[in-house]
């Protein structure tokens, strides 16, 4: 204790947006985020993931450095930034940029004025990442007026790790790239800064102005403190005052340390030892690691190295580069990169194959920009030889040469990084001391060869889903090779360094037997043969390691393009996001009609502004009330077992528990439920037996969300798996034993026309073909979340970020035993929802009300994202047979469908599926058509409504079966598809309870229309020129049409004009971000527009919206379906038509006495003659018009690529009619965003499970979701204003799911290209004998494995046993 007693205690001082945190004590495992949630008022920091991998948490962090006297500054993960590490530091959150009062941030406004903000969740981070992008791009010298300096390229990149659920990132990318001085301002996407028309051109002066300087991120008083204290700073050795957060505060203090010197550091480590024995110490750098592996376990002892110059030094000099082990990723990339004007990195650069810009272009990918900027490369290195993490930097180091120095004890150690991965871990006294690349500049004595003599090739590879990084790889590798020229002209390998990683070791390794095999040869095909051999023999995957034969295939195509380009000096191909090079363009097409002023006007998303600025208040913004507590599911690993016994009482945090809830809990009068639907209810606790993985078991309360989380992962579940059934989770299982849930025969989809019939027309039938279809993750931003606070008389008021206020009301009451009026459920706005906020947030909002009912004290709860992964559920997997006859031109005559539905454990809304999937597959013209659907009930947790649910798979369905009749016949789809496309008379016979007019199908017209702005024909053509050139890039292309059914919801609204003449309106509707608010607003100043001299301008800035209250507003119903938010106009506009009759008469009156007439002399005067301001409408559609038709036609166009399966949309054109768009620059938000969801499904997104059925894809490292890199480089969207259609609200059509299903044609056009790369392996010799390259299932999602197996694992060597 000696040693520790020398430090100089302190309080924990840093700056908030400006405002002075001394703190005297701190939780050292307190992250920054949580302190900013809960301790402060700034809440615009969210909580998306908790690892790193989302962007929601984004801040700014400066620190003031002493020496340069310069702010060094750069966007940071909060999540997982620990609070004591910003000591002195000062933290700008989207808040500090500025706000509703004192005026917004121009990044605020243009995220806003964009349409860039739907929810809202992911826009402080994305703000917050930006802002650092323009502070970096602008820190020196003068931007353009107006501009930042920060390029087009830069700007797009700039939120690349940033993920967004809602918008499909377009607008996102728009809004960066209006402050590039280099983006061409015309080809910015829709705004509301400019209008629509060419009158009123683009021009910068419209935008808001961006000001370099209007952030302060440093205040002075800290800079003046930091430099008072300038001496004992630069030579501080601090202990930051701490201590544990428990319930017990004896013997839970703990300390953080921060050394200045490795002696420090070294005798600070050995003096960790008590009575007790060794402390629990930990190292800390970026604290990055916590990210990757959850570090559940306790530390005594913290220790922050980033102040101990000797691990944050770089030092150059001509042999080489050396990194103290703390150095950030981003700093090393910025070395490595050099400067231009210094001389010893030019001389370092000199090479054109220069080893450590292309490292440092690798380095670039590792996770995001906000992760690197704290991420240390010795931390990486560290994580690299002490687990299996698959690391990018030991691979492309150890190619490299690279060495490590490390100290034990007072002993230091240099050894190569190739010893140092293979050590076993090290002791508690290990100190990496740093990292050092030795210089391959071509005159190096490393290399001993001149420049004539000799050819030097360093490259590196990775494959992941995400181009751009913020995704582990599948595989990588770095090479390094010198070759030299005989005499005869013959290459020959002269020096070779191959490292591979992430495929599934233990740790990057170089493969020393092939390096020995090929040195001193020449590389031709057989010898490449024989070396991919040898590789396969060395590279073995762990068993468990997902993909082992994808991996392998990679690592023989990263060794192929490397042999291949030192044979022949061709440069290698295979550079990961090379394509993303070229930026993303756009184009948006609308037609605005001002037939209902405002309505049909792209206005500004309401509180777009608040969300970017972080004051939108979502359910765990809203305060804590006093003596809150918060809960946590425990939940089952196991189906059909019995629980023995839960023991919380050994694990660490069992002291912070509280309570726990248990069935036993459930009042007399309540309920065992979790939530329901129509058509079942489901328990919130097995009773007794566990029926699914997943399953809640208990719920922890403690003091804050973290201790209840920690303590609830901690707890060990005793199973009794004596006895127990065996549980189902196939549907084939299920169908075995009739496991089924009931159709109600009202939505059992009727059979059109006669079978038989059509079956016997057939020239051709493809009898029991087979289709498997995953499930998908909602991935909304804001995990589930609920706050319960019991009022008097047995109530509570809930909040919920819930689309059914209603439904969560009534299985509240029911599941503590009260009337329905006891409950008040509050939801004002749900951080996107996509059909998963529901049903499954009811459980939710049920366990944080029973929690507080019994402990009479305010309960929250606030997923983690793993939880709501493992518990929430997700779209349906399906499997469907299906028996199609056509004849030899395609034309279909009749389909039999068997649609096996796997729904999981309960009901929920799965009986409704049969009638969706029908609707939607129904869109070509099958001649007869009859489907048998069987809805299966399975050990698995229940499946839930997700965007399109059913009407993604039966629109899928139905091209999958256009596909492989065009596939048999050895046709072109797209004349399949236009030869079974409806008429008018079979579209009538295929919807009859659809309102169908002529005019009104506007399908044919529209695939007219896009076939040619899409240039289809043309690009077919060059599409197959391109292919028979490429070796390893196939393209292709599809054009898919939707037609989609929509059901319109009966909604009630409210709308009450108040004293001061402002309007409140309350909607049964919830606004999850679709923009439902803006739409009925738009609607309340059309419709008491009439009252007013200016068609609704006037009463426009005085509508508020206010949020959804089950007791104010009854028969909220669901905010589901896609056209709540037409319902909603409906309802407002029959309120406001009462509103409007009771006070004409008045306005007649006003104008008939005098001219001067306004909205406040119309109000004031009917509160003098006690008019009832306040009415409230239920809208209930005709029945005669209660569902329609929507249309919409894509074409997408992608590149596959042969050797990593990696696909890239190069281009998308959506042409989508939505009937007279009540806000276009809302549905475009809607079309787009939907759009990209649906490639998630299609291209991206595992939602896997474990042999148990327990989800295993639990959280951004494993389910990967679009991002700004995977999104089509050009992306063209028109939406068709088709005219009147009277039956619907003023003519509009819905826009939330319909897109969805257009992104079937990324999938088709994937399904094109392999076809083309089928061929050539074929011909090859490759594939099974008995197959036909053209007939094959691309399965859903077609991922990077999937799309490599299809093109052959093996199409290396099958290629080259060809040449
Ligand atoms: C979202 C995300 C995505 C990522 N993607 C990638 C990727 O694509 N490729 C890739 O290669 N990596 C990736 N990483 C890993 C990332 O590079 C590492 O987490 C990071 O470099 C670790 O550095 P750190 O400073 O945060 O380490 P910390 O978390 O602070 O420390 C890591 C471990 O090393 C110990 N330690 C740190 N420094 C020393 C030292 N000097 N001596 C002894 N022990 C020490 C710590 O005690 C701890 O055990 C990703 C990480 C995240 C969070
Ligand atoms: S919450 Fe921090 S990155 Fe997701
Ligand atoms: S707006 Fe981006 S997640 Fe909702």
């Amino acid at each position: 204790m000696e040693a520790a007693a020398r430090w100089k205690m302190r309080n924990l001082v840093f700056a908030v947006n400006g405002q002075r945190f001394d703190l005297p004590t701190v939780d050292p495992s307190m992250s920054l985020l949580e302190f900013l949630r809960t301790e402060t008022v700034y809440k615009g920091a969210k909580l998306g993931c908790g690892e790193g991998g989302c962007g929601a948490c984004v801040v700014l962090l400066s620190r003031y450095d002493l020496v340069s006297r310069q702010i060094d500054e750069s966007a940071v993960s909060s999540c997982l930034t620990l609070l004591c590490s910003v000591h002195l530091c000062s933290v700008t959150t989207t808040e500090g940029l500025g706000n509703s009062r004192e005026g917004f941030h121009s990044i605020h406004q243009r995220f806003s004025g964009f349409h860039a903000s739907q929810c809202g969740f992911c826009t402080p981070g994305m703000c917050m990442s930006l802002f650092s992008a323009l502070r970096a791009a602008d820190k020196s010298g003068n931007p353009p007026v107006g501009f930042s300096k920060l390029t087009s390229s830069e700007a797009e990149k700039a939120v690349s790790g940033n993920l967004c659920r809602c918008t499909g990132y377009r607008s996102i990318v728009d809004a960066c790239k209006s402050f590039s001085a280099d983006a061409d301002i015309e080809d910015l996407g829709l705004n509301s800064f400019w209008g629509k028309g060419e009158e009123d051109s683009a021009d910068v002066k419209k935008l808001p102005v961006y000001e370099r300087d209007a952030v302060k991120t440093i205040p002075d008083f800290l800079k003046a403190e930091i430099e008072e204290s300038r001496n004992s700073i630069l030579q501080s050795r601090d202990e930051i005052r701490c201590n544990k957060f428990t319930t017990n505060l004896s013997g839970s203090s703990c300390s953080w340390f921060r050394p200045n010197s490795i002696d420090d550091l070294q005798a600070l480590m050995k003096s960790q030892c008590d009575d007790e024995g060794q402390k629990r110490v930990k190292l800390v750098v970026g604290n990055t690691c916590s990210g990757v592996y959850k570090d559940l376990d306790e530390y005594d002892v913290y220790i922050d190295l980033r102040n101990i110059p000797e691990l944050t030094m770089i030092r150059r000099d001509g042999s080489g580069i050396e990194f103290g082990a703390a150095v950030t990723i981003s700093k090393a990339i910025e070395a490595l990169k050099g400067n231009e004007e210094d001389e010893l990195d030019r001389q370092l650069q000199s090479n054109e194959n220069n080893v450590f810009s292309k490292i440092a272009t690798h380095l670039s990918k590792v996770a995001s920009q906000f992760v690197r900027n704290t991420a240390s490369m010795g931390g990486n290195i560290i994580m690299a030889q002490k687990y299996p993490f698959a690391s990018d930097i030991s691979t492309v180091l150890l190619a490299a040469g690279s060495s490590v120095s490390f100290q034990i004890d007072s002993d230091k150690f240099n050894v190569t990084l190739e010893e140092f991965l293979e050590k076993p871990p090290f002791g508690p006294n290990f100190i990496l001391l740093s990292i050092r690349i030795p210089s391959w500049n071509q005159d190096d004595p490393n290399n001993g060869k001149s420049a004539e003599e000799s050819d030097f090739l360093f490259e590196t590879y990775r494959a992941s889903p995400r181009p751009f990084g913020n995704a582990v790889s599948y595989a990588n590798a770095a090479f390094l090779a010198q070759m030299s020229a005989q005499k005869s002209g013959q290459l020959i390998v002269e020096k070779l360094q191959l490292a591979f990683g992430a495929y599934g070791s233990e740790h990057s390794i170089r493969t020393r037997n092939l390096e020995k095999y090929l040195m001193g040869k020449s590389i031709t095909t057989s010898l490449m043969l024989e070396a991919i051999k040898l590789l396969k023999e060395t590279i073995l995957p762990k068993e468990g390691t997902s993909h082992p034969t994808y991996r392998l295939s990679l690592v023989v195509s990263f060794l192929y393009d490397f042999l291949q380009s030192i044979s022949i000096r061709i440069p290698h191909t295979m550079v990961e996001g090379a394509h993303c090079k070229s930026l993303l363009s756009s184009k948006q097409t609308v037609k605005f009609s001002g037939d209902y002023f405002p309505i049909g006007e792209p206005i500004k998303k309401i509180g777009a502004e608040m969300q970017a600025s972080g004051e939108a208040m979502y359910v765990d913004d809203i305060p804590s009330p006093k003596d809150c507590l918060y809960a946590a599911f425990v939940y089952s690993k196991k189906p059909m077992v019995l629980v023995k016994g839960i023991d919380f009482k050994s694990t660490p945090e069992s002291g912070n528990i509280i309570s726990i809830i248990t069935i036993n809990d459930i009042p007399d009068k309540g309920i065992n439920i979790a939530s329901g639907s129509l058509f079942g209810k489901e328990p919130l606790f097995p009773d007794p037996l566990i029926q699914f993985a997943g399953e809640p078991l208990a719920i922890v309360i403690a003091k804050t969300q973290k201790l209840a989380n920690v303590a609830a992962a901690q707890a060990h579940v005793e199973y009794a798996t004596d006895n127990s059934a065996s549980p189902i989770f196939s549907v084939d299982q299920a169908v075995k034993s009739s496991n089924f849930f009931d159709i109600p025969p009202y939505l059992i989809p009727r059979q059109v026309g006669d079978i038989s019939k059509g079956m016997s027309k057939a020239n051709l039938k493809i009898i029991t073909a087979n289709i498997d279809l995953g499930s998908q993750y909602h991935f909304y931003m804001e995990t589930q979340t609920a706050l319960a606070i019991p009022d008097e008389g047995n109530c509570l008021v809930v909040y919920s970020s819930c689309q059914s206020p209603m439904l969560s009301q009534g299985i509240i009451a029911k599941c503590i035993g009260v009337p329905y009026h006891n409950i008040r459920l509050i939801t004002r706005r749900v951080g996107g929802g996509f059909g998963g906020k529901a049903i499954r947030s009811v459980p939710v909002a049920v366990a944080c009300s029973l929690a507080a009912y019994k402990l009479q004290r305010p309960v929250r709860m606030y997923l983690d994202r793993k939880t709501d992964m493992v518990i929430t559920g997700g779209r349906h997997p399906m499997t469907i047979n299906y028996s199609v006859a056509f004849s030899y031109d395609g034309n279909i005559t009749a389909l039999c469908l068997e649609v096996l539905i796997n729904a999981g454990i309960s009901e929920d809304i799965s009986p409704i599926l049969p009638n969706n999937i029908a609707g939607d597959l129904k869109k070509y013209d099958w001649g007869a058509f009859s489907c048998d659907f069987k809805i299966c009930k399975t050990n698995l947790l229940t499946k839930t409504a997700m965007r399109g649910p059913g009407e993604i798979q039966g629109s899928y369905i139905a091209e999958a079966i256009i596909e492989h009749v065009a596939s048999t016949l050895s046709i072109d789809p797209h004349s399949v598809r236009m030869i079974n496309l409806h008429s008018l008379k079979s579209i009538k016979m295929f919807y009859e309870k659809e309102f169908i007019e002529p005019e009104e199908y506007t399908l044919p017209q529209i695939i007219e229309k896009l076939v040619v702005s899409a240039n289809f024909k043309q690009r077919i053509k060059d599409i197959r020129e391109f292919n028979g050139h490429n070796r390893w890039k196939k393209r292709g292309i599809s054009c898919v049409p939707i037609v989609h059914p929509l059901y319109v919801m009966k909604v009630p609204g409210k709308v009450s004009i108040l004293d001061d003449s402002s309007i409140v309106v309350e909607v049964g509707g919830i606004e999850l971000g679709q923009g439902l608010w803006t739409k009925v607003k738009q609607m309340v100043a059309f419709v008491l527009g009439k009252l007013c001299k200016d068609s609704g301008q006037e009463v426009m800035d005085r509508i508020r919206i206010i949020q959804a209250d089950s007791l104010s507003l009854i028969q909220g119903g669901f905010t589901a379906g896609s056209t709540t938010s037409e319902s909603s106009c409906a309802a407002v506009r029959l309120a406001c038509d009462i509103l409007v009759d009771r006070l004409m008469p008045i306005k007649e009156t006003i104008t008939s006495q005098s001219d001067s007439f306004s909205w406040s002399s119309l109000i004031s005067k009917a509160l003098f003659e006690s008019v009832n301001l306040s009415a409230s409408a239920y809208y209930v559609p005709d029945p005669n018009s209660q569902s329609y038709l929507i249309y919409g036609a894509a074409i997408s166009e992608v590149e596959i690529d042969l050797l990593t399966g990696g696909t890239i949309i190069f281009r998308s054109d959506l042409l989508y009619d939505c009937g007279q768009s009540l806000n276009p620059a809302v549905d475009l938000g809607q079309i787009e965003g939907a759009f990209v969801q649906g490639i998630g499904f299609f291209m991206l997104e595992e939602y896997s499970m474990n042999a148990d059925g327990l989800v295993t894809s639990d959280g951004t490292w494993t389910y990967k979701i679009p991002t700004i890199d995977t999104i089509p480089r050009q992306f063209n969207v028109e939406i068709l204003n088709s005219g009147v259609h009277k039956n619907r609200v003023l003519s509009s059509k819905g826009s939330g799911e319909p897109p969805l299903l257009l992104s079937a044609s990324v999938h088709c056009a994937v399904r094109d290209a392999i076809k083309e790369a089928r061929k050539e392996l074929f011909s090859n010799g490759g594939g099974a004998e008995d197959e036909d390259p053209r007939v094959f299932q691309l399965p859903v999602p077609a991922t990077m494995p999937v799309v490599k197996e299809l093109c052959g694992f093996d199409n290396v060597e099958t290629h080259l046993m060809k040449k």
